[in-house]
């Protein structure tokens, strides 16, 4: 038995609105299996996705941060995506720069009608997640 057998990690996920909320949604009515770990936050889109908002939820203890939205040219508001894109790698950049683990953080592209590739995204940053332990950062940084 691994020490982290029991260990299910706090990873937040932005998903938006029109596309990996619903995906995410549709695993659910789908009876698909994955792992409870992940709390989802909808947004409307995931351009809304402020970077602040990811550093504060793993500087106040998340082990891991999803934002996910909808693929790139599919975006209900048409280039949100492609900011956030951006604003992504800048983000892990951010990370990288203040010596923060930047793989706690994962990026994907999820439509309503991928309920499978959600669950594929939920159960795989788990384990990615567990395998790494707790955010080290929770216990240095006091908020
Ligand atoms: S509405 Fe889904 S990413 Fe913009």
């Amino acid at each position: 038995m691994n020490k982290n057998d029991d260990y299910l990690p706090k990873i937040i996920a932005f998903l938006c609105n029109w596309c990996s909320y619903a995906g995410a949604d549709l695993a659910g009515t789908s009876r698909l299996k994955y792992p409870p770990s992940i709390l989802p936050i909808r947004v409307m889109c995931s351009s809304r996705v402020d970077p602040l908002f990811v550093i504060k939820a793993y500087l106040n203890g998340a082990d891991g941060v999803i934002v996910a939205g909808c693929h790139p040219g599919d975006c209900h508001y048409e280039k949100g995506n492609y900011y956030t894109r951006r604003r992504f790698a800048l983000l892990k950049k951010i990370f990288e720069d203040l010596d923060l683990e930047q793989d706690r953080l994962m990026l994907s592209w999820i439509s309503a009608s991928e309920g499978p590739k959600y669950a594929k995204v939920a159960t795989e940053f788990t384990e990615k997640i567990k395998e790494k332990g707790k955010n080290p950062a929770k216990s240095k940084i006091f908020l």
